[in-house]
C-alpha cells in the first residue's frame, strides 16, 4: 500500500460497499472497528474493494490461523466438496468426520482412563454452550462457575458465563458465578503474588457446596484484555476441580492449535483437559468447532444438541488440512519463537520511539500478544479512546488490529506470518500507536467497536 487514507475520500467502491452494507447487514452482528471491507485475502494479507492490501495481524480474530486461502485448505476443501459424504453429521456417518474427530482427540493429552468422545459443531459459542450444558446433564447440577472478564460465546449458555456480556448489562443467570481472574499486572488482591491463592481459595469454597456442574476458564483471557495468568493457574483449577470432582472446561477457541507455542494453549501448565473446546482456527476459514471429553459428558443425552450442518464433511476436510498444516510445517514451534521475537521488537520499538507514556505493557504468549495502551505510562489508566484510534489509524496505515479489555490491542496474526510481515507489521503498529492523535473523534463516531 502506498500512502494512507487519512483523512482522504475513500475510494468509490469501497463507500458504496460500505453504504449497502450499512442497508442491509443486521447491526446485531457488527463489531466494527473502522471502515474495514475485504474482497479477498492471501496468506497474511487482506484485500479492501478498491485495492488496497492490508497486513492482518488480528486472523480475523484468529479464524484465519494458517492465514488465508492455505493451498492445503482449498486442496481438501475442493476435494472434499466435489463429493462430500452428505451435508450433516445428524444422521448420517461421514468417514471424512469420523477420522477428523479420532485425529483430534488423539492430539489432546489425557491421564484419565475415561472414554473420550468428540462433538462437531459450527463455531466457538456452540461447542461451548454443548460442552456445558452436557456437564450439567451429566452431574445433575446446574451451577456453573467461570471468571470476570471472560468471553465464551454469542449466544445462549455459552453467553451467559461470559462475564463482558453481563458487565455490558446482560442479565446476569443466578446459575452462573464468575471469580476473579487472576492478573499479575492488575491484581485484584492489589498483590500479584497473591492472586492465584486467592483465587484457590475461592474456587474451593465454591466447589465445596456441591452444586457446581462445571468450571470453564480460558488459558489466557482474550477479550477480557489479553490477560496472561500466572504459570500455574491451569495446574491450580484442574488440582482443585479434580478433588471436588467437578469438571474443568479448557475454552482454546481463540488461543488453541499452536498459537501459543504449544498445540493445545494447556500443555504449558502441562494440564491434561478433561473437557477442551475448540473454533476458529480450526476450520481453516470454514465454520468449524469441536469439544474433546470424557464420553460420560459428552454422551449424557443422546440428540440433545443438534445443528444441521454441524459434523458436515467440508468443514472436517478443512479442519484436516489446519492438523496437518501445523504438524508438517511445525506452525506451534514456530509461533513460540517467532511471537517472542515479535514481543521484543514491540518493546524496544516503544523504547526507542518513546511511546512509554502511551503502552503499559506488551505482554503474551506465542502469537498471543496484547499492547496495553494507558495514559502517563500508568496501568491505573487504561486508555480507550486512544485504543479506538490507534486501530483506526492502523487500518488507515494498512494494518488490521482490533483492541479487547477496552484499551488492549489483540495482536494474533496468522501462525504463517513470514518474518518480513512480522517486521512491518510491528513497525506500523508503533508508527499507529505514535500518530493516533491524527485520527479526528468524527471518524471513530461510526465505529463503536465493543
Ligand atoms: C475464548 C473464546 N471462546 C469462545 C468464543 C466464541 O467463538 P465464536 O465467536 O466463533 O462462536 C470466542 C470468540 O471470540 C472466544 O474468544
Amino acid at each position: 500500500m502506498s500512502g494512507t487514507q487519512a483523512s482522504q475520500a475513500l475510494d468509490p467502491s469501497l463507500a458504496d460497499l460500505l453504504r449497502r452494507d450499512a442497508a442491509v447487514i443486521a447491526g446485531v452482528e457488527k463489531l466494527r472497528f473502522s471502515p474495514l471491507a475485504v474482497s479477498g485475502g492471501k496468506g497474511s494479507y487482506l484485500f479492501e474493494a478498491g485495492g488496497r492490501r492490508l497486513l492482518d495481524l488480528s486472523a480475523s480474530w484468529t479464524a484465519a490461523g494458517l492465514g488465508y486461502g492455505h493451498p492445503a485448505v482449498v486442496a481438501a476443501v475442493t476435494s472434499e466438496m466435489s463429493s462430500p459424504g452428505g451435508a450433516s453429521g445428524l444422521s448420517s456417518i461421514s468417514a471424512t468426520a469420523v477420522r477428523f474427530a479420532e485425529r483430534l482427540a488423539d492430539s489432546v493429552p489425557t491421564d484419565s482412563g475415561d472414554d473420550r468422545r468428540v462433538y462437531l459443531g459450527n463455531t466457538g459459542t456452540d461447542a461451548n454452550d454443548v460442552a456445558l450444558r452436557a456437564c450439567r446433564r451429566a452431574t445433575g447440577r446446574a451451577r456453573i462457575v467461570a471468571f470476570q472478564g471472560g468471553y465464551h460465546g454469542g449466544l445462549g449458555l455459552a453467553m451467559e458465563v461470559s462475564h463482558v456480556f453481563v458487565a455490558a448489562g446482560l442479565p446476569p443467570n443466578d446459575d452462573v458465578t464468575f471469580l476473579p481472574y487472576p492478573d499479575p499486572l492488575r491484581p485484584h488482591t492489589g498483590d500479584p503474588t497473591t492472586v492465584l491463592s486467592d483465587v484457590e481459595a475461592r474456587l474451593g469454597r465454591e466447589l465445596s457446596i456441591g452444586d457446581v456442574a462445571c468450571v470453564i476458564v480460558e488459558p489466557i483471557q482474550s477479550d477480557g484484555g489479553l490477560i496472561v495468568p500466572p504459570d500455574g493457574f491451569l495446574r491450580m483449577l484442574t488440582s482443585v476441580c479434580r478433588a471436588n470432582e467437578v469438571p474443568l472446561i479448557i475454552d482454546e477457541v481463540k488461543v488453541g492449535l499452536g498459537r501459543t507455542g504449544f498445540l493445545h494453549a494447556c500443555e504449558y501448565d502441562g494440564v491434561a483437559p478433561d473437557l477442551i473446546t475448540f473454533g476458529k482456527s480450526l476450520g481453516g476459514g470454514l465454520p468449524l468447532s469441536a469439544v474433546v471429553g470424557p464420553s460420560w459428558i459428552l454422551d449424557s443425552g443422546t440428540a440433545s444438541s443438534l445443528l444441521t450442518s454441524a459434523g458436515n464433511p467440508v468443514c472436517a476436510a478443512a479442519g484436516h488440512a489446519v492438523l496437518d498444516v501445523i504438524s508438517s510445517e511445525g506452525l506451534a514451534t514456530r509461533a513460540g519463537a517467532l511471537g517472542d521475537r515479535m514481543q521484543e521488537a514491540l518493546v524496544a520499538g516503544v523504547e526507542r520511539r518513546g511511546l512509554d507514556d502511551r503502552v503499559g505493557s506488551v505482554r503474551g504468549r506465542g502469537l498471543t500478544m496484547g499492547v496495553d495502551l494507558v495514559r502517563d505510562g500508568d496501568l491505573s489508566t487504561p486508555d480507550p479512546a486512544l485504543a479506538r484510534k490507534v486501530v483506526y489509524r492502523a487500518w488507515q496505515l494498512g494494518v488490521v488490529v482490533f483492541y479487547v479489555g477496552g484499551n488492549v490491542l489483540e495482536v494474533t496474526p496468522p501462525l504463517t506470518l513470514s518474518d518480513d510481515e512480522c517486521r512491518d507489521g510491528v513497525e506500523i503498529l508503533l508508527t499507529a500507536i505514535a500518530e493516533a492523535d491524527q485520527v479526528t473523534d468524527d471518524e471513530v463516531a461510526a465505529f463503536a467497536g465493543w
